[in-house]
């Protein structure tokens, strides 16, 4: 049986700890062709689609199939489970539904979407927001990595047409309905296997404060503009203004140049924010914001800010939820402040995510984990799930 084992040397990141694995690197070139190779063994047709995500086909290729799958990338130094697990569960239950005979009478496939995670061009489910036209073809091409390389280069050396992505509707009439399987990455369950109900409304806000740069011994502290003081600020303003469940993180901080003895002339700073509805995040990142803008005029630096990306409030599709939990015997239903290519599709197809526990509620780490019969559970859920909607 495939197994989370057999991919555990790729990707591996010896400076951060756990995998890096991010859209079209090698590592996750590397797993793309693993998967393909274990899609093939099963007689599955791997066909890719235009916006670089794979499929693997189990029966022709055609309208309302079963889709389930997850990603194969991660964060920068992330943990084993967020997106492989849902992958590899995907291929045993294939194998399981195999086992016990079982014939679809609807095709059913087996999806890889690529950079889910953002972590390599910055934008979360660039795979599933590029099939359902949730980003443009022309911003996603020209998204770039931290050495200049841009998400259209990166997708042509991998074999794919930047002028041939865009929302694909051939694509999405495939999709009958979408399951992914997922690690859950809260303490919020505490059975082997929950069901997903909602997903926050969450977004990344991107602030570019611009000072002077200039010598760090020779510069007087009167004389300076230094955008890291309000890029400092900033990071203690997402921690006041995250109140009330709303969430706020600042994780990459980037200055130019970057020098211990070097005063920055610019810094990057990235926000994540997540909220309970769409207005309540605006009110996050609006009150963060106005705090950058204040500690940015007080250094006599000057910031300004770019939504990356955004989505609002997810709540997956009761009825099919319903379904499910019915055909498990009855399954907790949780939100979730994760965000999944499965959140992207809720808002085209009928979609569900299956969890399993994760017994430390670490994610995003290399502590990330998932006990192996928890696990076991997943793929049996979800072959059960399989079986129950391509009958
Ligand atoms: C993806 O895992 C995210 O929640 O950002
Ligand atoms: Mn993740
Ligand atoms: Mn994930």
């Amino acid at each position: 049986m495939t197994d989370l084992a057999d991919i555990a040397s790729v990707g591996r990141d010896a400076r951060r700890g756990g995998y890096s694995r991010h859209g079209f690197d090698r590592a996750e070139v590397e797993l793309r062709q693993w998967f393909t190779e274990e899609a093939a063994r099963r007689g599955l047709d791997v066909v890719p689609d235009r916006n670089g995500n794979l499929w693997a086909w189990w029966g022709k290729p055609g309208p309302d199939a079963v889709v389930t799958g997850s990603h194969l990338d991660s964060v920068p130094g992330g943990g084993a489970f967020d997106g492989p697990l849902g992958v590899v569960s995907a291929l045993q239950a294939v194998d399981a539904l195999r086992a016990r005979g079982f014939r679809p009478s609807k095709p059913i496939a087996v999806v890889v979407f690529v950079e889910e995670e953002g972590g390599r061009f910055g934008v979360a489910c660039l795979g599933s927001r590029l099939m359902t036209g949730a980003v443009s073809p022309e911003a996603a091409c020209k998204l770039t990595d931290p050495d200049g390389v841009s998400f259209g280069e990166a997708a042509h050396k991998a074999g794919f047409d930047p002028l041939r992505m865009g929302r694909d509707e051939q694509a999405l009439r495939q999709i009958g309905q979408f399951v992914e399987l997922h690690v859950e990455q809260g303490r919020g369950l505490d059975v082997p296997v929950g069901l997903a109900s909602s997903i926050l409304a969450h977004g990344r806000w991107r602030f570019t404060f611009t000072g002077e740069g200039n010598h760090a011994g020779a510069t007087l502290i009167e004389d300076r503009r230094d955008p890291m003081l309000p890029a400092s600020q900033l990071v203690l303003a997402a921690r006041r203004a995250a109140t009330g469940g709303a969430r706020a993180t600042v994780g990459r901080i980037v200055p130019n140049p970057g020098g211990t003895n070097v005063i920055a002339s610019s810094v990057d700073v990235w926000l994540d924010a997540r909220a309970a509805d769409d207005a309540r995040t605006r009110e996050v990142v609006e009150a963060i914001s106005e705090a950058a803008h204040a500690a940015a005029v007080e250094e006599g630096c000057e910031v300004r800010v770019t939504e990356e990306s955004y989505g609002d409030t997810v709540h997956f599709d009761s009825a099919l939820r319903n379904e499910i939990s019915g055909v498990l015997g009855g399954v907790p239903a949780l939100p979730t402040g994760a965000g999944h290519d499965a959140g992207i599709l809720a808002g085209h197809v009928p979609t569900a995510m299956l969890f399993v526990r994760n017994p430390t509620g670490v994610s995003h780490a290399p502590e990330e984990h998932a006990e192996p019969d928890d696990c076991a559970a997943g793929v049996v859920a979800l072959a059960s799930t399989l079986e129950h909607l391509a009958r």
